[in-house]
This record gives structure tokens, sequence and C-alpha cells, in this order.
């Protein structure tokens, strides 16, 4: 079994809290939202005010995923908007360690995220003090895109390496998960697979969701 992390990307941005309700009730495990700064990503999206008009309709975890520069800035305001989870990117800040400290100060579960052409050696030395490892399967920033399959091979990486140091991490994917690369990924060693556009687009949501969960 996989958790799933539904992609509100994909959702219809006039009606969140109703798309919310949606992935709930379908089964999701958790809301994923992708913070786009247009710096760090060439895409904009929203920020921590538009997560805490999310709050009355929150029944699952909201993991965060900073793709922003220098992330440090905002982390109090995303976990003041309720982010149980905070996510950046390895490659948006100079001092790693001491954000992931800044994160866990707050109280929210820590990740790190590796753009698909960053290599694992750029965390190896953090992996015994975070909560998520996320690897992108796409080059941040839309929605929608192909799984890029090189990255497998790091899902295996990762796994093994957990597995040889006795770490606790969970390994995340996000980009172009669906019902075959959800199930190839998970089968890896990937505990959290990320969906926005397969399961936004889908004709029958809960179906979706259960074909990622199952996997
Ligand atoms: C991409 C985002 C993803 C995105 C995934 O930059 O980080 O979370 O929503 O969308 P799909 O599942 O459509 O590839
Ligand atoms: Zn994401």
């Amino acid at each position: 079994m996989a958790t799933v992390s539904a992609s509100m990307l994909s959702c219809d941005f006039s009606a969140m809290g109703r798309d919310l309700e949606r992935i709930q009730i379908a089964g999701a495990d958790m809301a994923h939202l992708d913070i786009m700064d247009g710096a760090f990503v060439p895409n904009i999206t929203f920020g921590a005010p538009v997560i805490k008009k999310l709050l009355p309709f929150k029944k699952i975890p909201f993991e965060s995923h900073l793709m922003i520069e220098n992330p440090e800035r905002y982390i109090n305001d995303f976990r003041d908007a309720g982010s149980d989870i905070i996510i950046v990117h390895a490659e948006a800040t100079r001092h790693l360690d001491r954000l992931i400290s800044q994160i866990k100060e707050t109280g929210a579960k820590a990740g790190v995220a590796l753009n698909p052409a960053t290599p694992l050696s750029a965390v190896s030395e953090v992996l015994g003090n975070i909560d998520i490892l996320l690897l992108m399967t796409v080059n941040p920033g839309f929605g929608g895109q192909k799984f890029i399959s090189y990255v497998t091979e790091k899902v295996s990486q990762a796994a093994k390496i957990r597995n040889d140091k006795g770490l606790s991490f969970l390994i995340e994917t996000d980009g172009g998960i669906d019902g075959t690369t959800g199930p190839a990924v998970a089968a890896l060693g990937c505990d959290i697979l990320v969906s926005g556009s397969y399961i936004f687009r889908s004709p029958d949501v809960k179906k979706a969701i259960d074909s990622l969960k199952n996997a």
C-alpha cells in the first residue's frame, strides 16, 4: 500500500475548498500544495494566505512543497497556515541543515526535495535528520508533464541507503505519477506518491486514488 498525496495544482483554483473535499472523500491520504515563486521555477502559484483559506475544509495532512528561492524566509508562514509537512528543495538554499532544523522547530515534519538532475549525494549528510525525501520525477514547475524514467534509479539507491544505514525517512516521488508509473516506483521502495493531473483529470477520482494506493 502506498500513501497518496493529491496535488492541488491540478484542481479548479476557483473552487479549491470544494476540490479538497472531493479528494478527501475519495480517500486521498494527504493534500500536496505546490508553492511556486516564478524564480526557482518558471511558474507562480499561490502562497500561505491561500492555504489558510483551506483550513475550514481540512481533514487530512497538508504537505507544502516549496519551489521557492530562500525558503527560510517563509517557513513560519507556511506552518501557521496549517502545513503539517514542509518540503524544501536542496537546490534552493545555502544552509540545508539549518533549514531542516528550522522546519522541525515549528513542529512540522521536514522534507527535502531533489530535482531530477540533482544526485542523492547532495543530501547524504542529512538523510538521518529528515522525515521525507522527495525525488522529483519531472522538472518542477508544471503539472501534467511526462515522468522522467531515469529517476527510478535514484529511488532504488535511496531505498538501499535507508536499508543499509537503518534510517527511517520516507521516500516520495512527484511528477508524472499515474496508474503505471506509481506502481513502478512503489515496487522500488517509494512510500508516498504525489499525483495531480492523473487524479483530477480522471472521470472517477476515487478509482484513480485507489489505483495508486494499491500500488
Ligand atoms: C510539479 C509539482 C507537482 C505536480 C505534479 O512541479 O511539484 O506536484 O503537481 O503534477 P502531475 O501529477 O500532473 O505530474
Ligand atoms: Zn509538488
